[in-house]
């Protein structure tokens, strides 16, 4: 749940508004004198259901708690939130001084690491130390030079100062480049007594260097292969410092995440090599973590832009052993940092707590994508296409080579998946996947359940809640706000729009297409969900950057947790977008919709209640005449939507 969410669900809007203005029970609603414009009858009508107010007489203007607010104080949305969150008793993360400190130190020290990039880039392509590694990466990888400016590779020349010395002479200090991982200290202890001496030098000498960045594309740290066999190890990444957190990043996001987006799938394999290269063979949608297990919060972050997660694994031991590691109740004294752990029993915890599809694609022949895509680029389509559920690729990883006739083969394997399925929270999925392993052994689906194996008894391994899974992820999501149906619909039409903004073209045309007038702020009855949909559009009407890094970027720090979330909201996408310009269409003529029945609904009651206070002459009578007139205009427009739905029905 967002912050926003959280504020939302725990403030009423009659508590809200009824602190300033009287208000009294008018049907379902609560009618009032409003408190912007003078009047001596009420026109202001408060709704609970929609959380929302309405002012029908001169302002004839309306909104949320937060457009109540900020209209009511003259404040923007940032104040507002701030008040509404100490109201509702949400601490916001505010900046304190010490964390703005912060973050302009983590400004200067990218700054730092994308000086550092270029460095490297500058030996890679115009220096003879740079010419082997570049060759490497030419002939060896097969990489083009639009590939490798792209990925911005470089290399780490020979020698223990060669970027220490480069940088201090630009004027940054030694502590900097502690800081971004860039050189290392070692600490020289004399028995002499006098102070430590402390030593610093390059951490990265006669390597491949390949810089990693952040979703957003910020520098964060670097991946460094060697290029001499000899040399090791084979991978060293930067240390974890202020901004480069293995757990969190994933190589590639930033190139990535429009793919993913279009593709509605994300693909993970195992090495940075890997990436660049099913990059330059077309496929975009594809990220690596950084030689350690994958983690919930990588997963999380992926899910932001398509819950269709498939892991392409190695055929060797990293690879598919990795699955099924986490059967092996020992293996955790082999966690050694380098080796990747891809464990099916905290896969498919990710997974169902984080409502993901993941599946597994195996790469044949014992080959590297890298090398699959190289052979043939179709066959990584397919591979892909072919991707199997997580406990089904246990089973057939499981089965492989072995005599499924056999019923000591068949009880060995239903001993090792039972405890999987039954390990899984949901019990409609645990249900499929008992019915699917009994078909897959060709056994009576009972004889599995409730841990009763056929043949030899096993000891069922307890259940081990693994190192990256902190343990208050493992409790149950917390429920749900109660959230309105228009919010819900608002919430799709931000989400799809978020996830395709261009959408929003199509979408105006085919409502002026209908007589209809185009998208507009107003469409939406949440302060919140306005000021995204303002940016959509103004992501649309700039040039400057695409309009997913715009909205990257130009989204607010408040509102940056509910776009995340309407993102994934949306969830598993049609591909065509025609039906996502349908589903948009319908979603629109529905909260336009819902938003005239409500506000009929409401005239009708002030129109009664003028009525009734009728026995005076003159002034109520044309108050009433003038909310019939309004009740008419809203319903006229009403007819429309649903003629315009009608023909777009019909047209289908
Ligand atoms: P691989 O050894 O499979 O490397 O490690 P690769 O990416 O296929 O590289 P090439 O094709 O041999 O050049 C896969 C990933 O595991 C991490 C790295 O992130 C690497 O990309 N790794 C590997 C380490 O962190 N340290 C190591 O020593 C080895
Ligand atoms: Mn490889």
């Amino acid at each position: 749940m967002t912050q926003l969410d959280e504020i939302k669900s725990r403030l009423d809007i009659v508590d809200l508004v009824g602190e300033t203005v009287k208000l009294r029970r008018a049907g379902k609603n609560y009618s009032g004198l409003c408190p912007f414009h003078n009047e001596k009858t009420p026109s202001f009508i408060v709704s609970p259901d929609r959380q929302t107010w309405h002012c029908f007489g001169q302002c004839s203007e309306g909104g949320d708690v937060f457009k109540f607010v900020m209209k009511k104080e003259g404040w923007d949305f940032k104040e507002a939130l701030r008040y509404l969150a100490a109201k509702a008793g949400v601490t916001l993360e505010a900046y304190t001084p010490q964390q703005q400190e912060e973050k302009d130190a983590h400004e200067r020290l990218r700054g730092l690491l994308e000086e550092t990039a270029a460095f490297y880039r500058h030996q890679l392509l115009q220096t003879e130390a740079g010419k082997p590694a570049l060759t490497y990466l030419l002939e060896k990888r097969k990489l083009t030079p639009q590939t490798i400016e792209t990925f911005g590779l470089g290399y780490a020349p020979q020698g223990w100062d060669n970027a220490l010395k480069h940088f201090t002479a630009k004027g940054f200090t030694e502590q900097e480049m502690i800081d971004t991982g860039l050189v290392s200290v070692r600490e020289e202890k004399r028995d002499t007594g006098t102070p430590e001496h402390r030593k610093t030098f390059d951490r990265f000498r006669q390597r491949i260097m390949i810089p990693i960045r952040d979703e957003q594309g910020r520098m964060t740290g670097f991946g460094a292969r060697i290029l001499n066999p000899d040399d090791f190890p084979k991978f060293m990444n930067s240390p974890e410092t202020p901004l480069f957190s293995k757990s969190r990043i994933l190589y590639g996001l930033d190139r990535a995440r429009k793919a993913i987006r279009l593709a509605d799938q994300a693909v993970i394999v195992e090495g940075y090599l890997d990436v660049i290269a099913v990059h330059q063979a077309g496929f975009e949608n594809v990220v690596s973590p950084m030689g350690t297990a994958l983690t919930e919060e990588q997963l999380r972050l992926l899910k932001r832009f398509s819950r269709r997660i498939v892991l392409a694994l190695d055929p060797d031991a990293a690879g598919q052993k990795a699955v099924l590691s986490g059967l092996e109740a020992a293996r955790q004294s082999l966690d050694r940092e380098t080796e990747l752990r891809f464990d099916a029993r905290g896969l498919l915890r990710h997974e169902a707590r984080l409502q993901a599809d993941l599946r597994v694609a195996t790469m044949p022949d014992a080959l590297d994508p890298d090398e699959i895509v190289q052979r043939d680029p179709a066959q990584w389509k397919s591979l892909i296409e072919k991707a199997q559920p997580i406990v089904v690729h246990v089973m057939e990883t499981l089965a492989a080579g072995r005599d499924l006739e056999d019923a000591k083969v068949k009880s060995e394997i239903a001993a090792q998946v039972s405890p999987l399925i039954e390990d899984l929270p949901n019990p409609v999925e645990r249900e499929t996947y008992r019915q699917r392993l009994a078909r897959f052994l060709k056994v009576d689906e009972r004889a599995l359940s409730g841990g009763q194996v056929p043949g030899p008894r096993t000891r069922r391994p307890r259940p081990r809640v693994r190192e990256n899974i902190p343990a208050q992820e493992v409790a149950p999501p917390a429920a749900a706000p109660p959230v309105t149906a228009s919010q819900k619909i608002e919430a799709h039409i931000l989400g799809l729009l978020l996830l395709r903004p261009g959408l929003l073209f199509r979408l105006d045309r085919a409502l002026q297409e209908a007589a209809l007038a185009r998208m507009a702020a107003e469409d939406f009855g949440y302060t919140d969900h306005q000021m995204i949909f303002r940016l959509v559009r103004q992501s649309l009407d700039q040039d400057a950057a695409d309009a997913d890094r715009y909205l990257a970027g130009a989204m607010p720090e408040a509102l940056a947790p509910l776009a995340a979330s309407l993102l994934a909201g949306v969830g598993k996408l049609d591909p065509v977008d025609d039906r996502l310009l349908e589903d948009l269409f319908r979603g629109v003529v529905k909260i336009r919709r819902a938003m005239l029945a409500e506000s009929i609904n409401q005239l009708r009651f002030l129109q009664e209640e003028a009525q009734q206070t009728g026995d005076l002459p003159s002034g109520d009578d044309m108050r009433a005449a003038s909310y019939r007139a309004m009740v008419q205009q809203h319903s006229a427009f009403l007819l429309l939507l649903d003629q315009a739905q009608m023909k777009k029905n019909g047209r289908r």
